[in-house]
């Protein structure tokens, strides 16, 4: 198995890769049409060469790390190869570096916080920017110091470099995102990663959005713009197989206690003492997902078979032209920087003038088959910031109810490497109706879940997939009115 195994694949080519790119779905007036999928920035179709791989692999599945039957001696070596192509393609070096799997980035996040062993007024320095899953674990273990945006949604890096000579000493870590999974805007990790190292902290980056759309290179542990630890996600990088990758240094793991512990994490287990096996099987405890990993594995053979460099410009090139679109329609307010877009991955967060976010959402898929996510992305701080929702505002939303699809938000609409302008097109005629509000249904909000219906009209999944109902045939359902 290698990361750049010889295929070449042109990114044209990719679309028809992507398993239910030609899905239909039922929309309201009867019709059907094909689904576009604009939430790529939540999670990723796969594709199908991941599931022709993952078939290939079956056969020879077996636990790992754990016996020397055949298949056990042929999935072990597999499952390591994964661990090589996932710290390869952020360009770890291997024999310094070692690759955690866990199920996802938040998983990651968590691992690295508590193996880091803050003391309680150690610092992170962090960012009002980040996903609340390089935010709250952080919180559990020391003081956490969010530096501020500044008004086109990006950090406000002075600050952040102020923020390190003020707490050198204290300042351990800096965690930051890649790129922003609200606005897309990418922060200049490797600058930041000098400027940490200057007052003896580490980074760590939260890769889980830019590592589907961007090529990375942690760079040698010797450059003082070197990444310290990443993370990314396979879910969010065509392999929704549950996998989280964390990228660290070996001699950082190979100290201390891992967190979980049980079968696989150790080499001598004495009723009084105990030795650690060495990373990353030390931080993996019990049997681990193989064909997660085999899928994850793949699917970044398949993205450096079409190339990062080829899949960001295609990228830059849809949000230009989405965004282009999008600035002709009236009502509409893109939020994160409209210009110069090279700075952020396809992610487009909008408000629709005097609409409820939730209600847009509604009718671009129930109008439009447009799957878009709406909300505050798990990331209410930013969210709130961009919004400028003033405290008496915030506090009242919360008087009112906590969740989120009460809270304000907005709509996002982020692109994957197969997306295409005729996707974007779809898109934008459906929201051209809405800000013309030409759109034909009329909707009710439950003011319990924030879910908006149509005439009380709700998708009835077991029309589409059989695990809601073993006698229902799996059809794409006609029963719309
Ligand atoms: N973090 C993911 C998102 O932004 C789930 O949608």
């Amino acid at each position: 198995m290698n990361s750049n195994d010889g295929r070449k694949i042109k990114l044209a080519d990719l679309r028809n890769q992507v398993v239910g790119i030609d899905t239909t779905i039922p929309l309201l007036d009867g019709s059907k049409r094909r689904y576009v999928f604009l939430d790529n920035a939540a999670s990723t179709p796969t594709f199908r060469s991941v599931l022709k791989c993952i078939e290939e692999f079956l056969p020879w599945y077996s636990g790992v790390h754990r016996g020397m039957g055949f298949k056990a001696v042929v999935a072990t070596n597999v499952y390591d190869q994964t661990h090589r192509i996932a710290g390869e393609f952020v360009g770890a070096d291997l024999q310094r570096n070692v690759v955690l799997f866990g199920k996802n980035t938040t998983e990651s996040v968590n691992l690295l916080a508590r193996r880091f062993n803050f003391a309680t007024d150690d610092v992170v320095i962090s960012t009002m920017m980040e996903h609340h899953s390089n935010d709250l674990p952080w919180r559990k273990y020391c003081k956490v110091i969010h530096v501020g945006i500044m008004e086109d949604g990006g950090v406000d890096l002075s600050v952040l470099k102020s923020e390190l000579q003020k707490h050198k000493g204290k300042v351990k870590l800096v965690a930051v995102s890649g790129a922003s999974n609200v606005t897309g805007i990418c922060n200049p990790i490797h600058e930041i990663a000098e400027w940490a190292h200057e007052v003896g902290a580490k980074i760590f980056v939260d890769a889980a959005q830019l590592a589907p759309h961007r090529p990375i290179d942690v760079l040698s542990n010797d450059d003082p713009r070197h990444i310290d630890f990443l993370a990314y996600s396979a879910h969010k990088i065509y392999a929704p197989f549950g996998i989280g990758v964390l990228v660290g240094p070996i001699e950082f793991f190979a100290k201390g206690d891992p967190d979980f512990v049980g079968g696989g994490t150790v080499s001598y287990v004495g009723l009084d003492d105990v030795e650690w096996a060495s990373p990353p099987q030390k931080d993996e405890a019990g049997s681990p997902n193989v064909v997660g990993a085999v899928a994850l594995a793949e699917a970044l053979t398949i993205l450096n078979a079409v190339g990062m460099e080829t899949i960001t410009e295609h990228e830059t090139q849809l949000l230009e032209y989405a965004i282009s679109r999008m600035k002709n329609l009236p009502g509409i307010r893109i939020y994160g920087p409209t210009e110069n877009l090279g700075r952020k991955v396809g992610v487009i967060p909008f408000t629709v003038g005097g609409m409820d976010h939730a209600l847009v959402a509604t009718i671009l898929s129930m109008e439009g088959g447009i799957g878009v996510r709406n909300g505050n992305f798990c990331a209410q701080v930013y969210m709130r910031k961009l919004l400028n929702v003033s405290p008496e505002e915030e506090k009242m939303k919360r008087a009112a109810r906590c969740d989120n699809p009460i809270l304000p938000g907005m709509v996002r609409a982020s692109f994957g490497c197969y997306n295409n302008e005729e996707d974007v097109d779809m898109f934008i005629e459906m929201l051209d109706r809405i800000v013309r509000k030409q759109f034909r249904g009329t909707y009710a909000i439950d003011p319990i879940t924030g879910m908006y219906s149509m005439n009380g009209y709700t998708v009835d999944a077991s029309a589409h997939f059989r695990f809601f109902d073993p006698h229902k045939p799996t059809t794409t359902g006609e029963e719309v009115a």
